[in-house]
């Protein structure tokens, strides 16, 4: 699938995102690990949250869907089966590092894969804490990366006391995870500030959690609840249609959409620049903040990004180079090196995206620098596989009078499977 996407009359209106794909991974491992039966209402139901299904089932767990709802039949914390098979993660991280969390020390066998973009992504983050917690696990390369294979544990994991070398949700989510079936409780150190979902969905089940700047502790519970938990729309799908409305110069309107202030770096860095976004709370399931975003477009100046603003925005990166390329003066990211690291070096990734429209950015170990406003020609551009540099492609085309064409934008559906119906009704044409 090779669409051309163009806006000549520019993106806007007003539209919901899709299910947020962290909160329905963590809606399910917990709902898997409670000790009853727990209803996830919109869950995510394509790419990565898939594969996190399907590894659950794969582990014992049943999983239905009853009218628009996921009924999950939870196992407890410790009840989860041997899998007959290797569990395949395939393109998803999140699903990889949170399943590792749940599954080190269980006294069961487990090998856990994915794709070739997973099977390249690093590992030793989570294994070496979760072998410090008493985890025995091997994989390739001493473990640096998947495939990861769980041995059968002996008994209740150690407490971790562990200062994360790296600002990852991922590492965090699957350090608590595990910590739920520590033999006392666990701290956290170092790096924590990160999207706090496992922290809020954790505490509002019950679970005695403290968290401060400095660290998290956390004691574990007994059993976990079953629940009911409704997922609000996934603000960094909201973000490509915020940036592709910046750029065409209208105004958006994102309905149900998640508002949770450790997810909204990207909606102050547009602010920063020059636009008017005002967010609406109304809601909140299990934690978890919802509402109304209000987007209007304005002209757009450049403005600097530093690591410290990284982890809240760290989805949304390739989308600041697509809209640096459309505001004056200087757009510059520094501190993004873990974007090396995703589903693909996003880096260099974005390097090609700008350069494959006849843009010029230049490139550091650790982010970028983008001067607008630039004129850019159509082209067409190969993600390799990474559906946010896809989608991010197709946002450019708001500003590019030619279009866009993105080859293999099938690879969008990990996170976003609509994505190409909201983009003719919000304005756009695809052929
Ligand atoms: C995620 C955390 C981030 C993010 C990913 C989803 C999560 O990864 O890039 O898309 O759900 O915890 P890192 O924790 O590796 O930064």
């Amino acid at each position: 699938m090779n669409p051309t996407f163009r806006a000549p009359r520019g993106i806007g209106g007003e539209y919901t995102p899709p299910p947020d794909k962290s909160i329905t991974h963590r809606s399910l491992m917990l709902a898997a690990v409670s000790s009853g039966k727990s209803t996830v209402i919109n869950a995510l139901a394509t790419g990565d949250c898939v594969s996190t299904r399907r590894c659950l089932e794969g582990l014992g767990c049943s999983i239905q869907q009853s009218d628009h709802h996921l009924v999950v039949q939870g196992a407890g914390l410790r009840g989860l089966e041997e899998p007959k098979r290797p569990l395949d993660a395939e393109n998803s991280g999140t699903t990889t590092r949170l399943l590792a969390g749940l599954l080190a020390g269980l006294p069961i066998f487990a090998v856990l894969t994915g794709d070739q973009s997973l099977l390249a992504r690093p590992m030793a983050r989570v294994v070496q804490p979760l072998r410090q917690m008493g985890a025995r696990i091997e994989g390739r390369d001493g473990g640096r990366f998947a495939p990861l294979c769980f041995l059968p544990g002996r008994g209740d994991l150690t407490p971790l006391s562990y200062s994360l070398p790296v600002p990852s949700a991922q590492v965090k989510s699957c350090l608590l995870l595990a910590g739920l079936r520590a033999g006392g409780p666990s701290r956290i150190t170092g790096k924590t500030h990160s999207r706090d979902h496992t922290e809020r969905m954790l505490s509002a089940l019950g679970v005695r959690l403290s968290s401060s700047s400095e660290e998290l502790v956390l004691h574990p519970p007994s059993a976990l609840p079953p629940f009911q938990v409704e997922v609000p729309g996934d603000v960094s799908s909201a973000a490509f249609f915020i940036a592709a409305s910046l750029i065409s110069g209208r105004n958006l309107l994102v309905r149900g959409c998640g508002v949770n202030p450790t997810r909204n770096g990207f909606l102050n860095v547009v602010r920063r620049m020059g636009a008017r976004v005002d967010i609406r709370e109304e809601h909140a399931s299990l934690g978890e903040p919802s509402g109304t975003i209000e987007v209007n477009g304005a002209s757009l100046s450049g403005t600097r990004i530093d690591a410290e603003e990284v982890p809240e925005l760290i989805d949304e990166i390739p989308l600041l180079a697509v809209l640096g390329l459309f505001s004056d003066g200087v757009t510059e990211v520094r501190g993004a090196e873990e974007l090396r690291f995703k589903e693909s070096d996003r880096l260099a990734m974005i390097t090609r995206l700008v350069e494959g429209l006849g843009g010029r950015l230049q490139v550091f170990d650790d982010g970028f620098a983008v001067e607008g406003p630039q004129k850019l020609r159509a082209g067409t551009i190969d993600p390799q596989g990474d559906h946010r540099i896809a989608m991010a492609a197709a946002v450019a085309a708001a500003g590019v009078p030619g279009g866009v064409q993105v080859a293999g934008f099938e690879c969008a559906a990990v996170s976003y499977p609509d994505f190409a119906r909201d983009f003719a009704a919000l304005g756009g044409e695809l052929t």
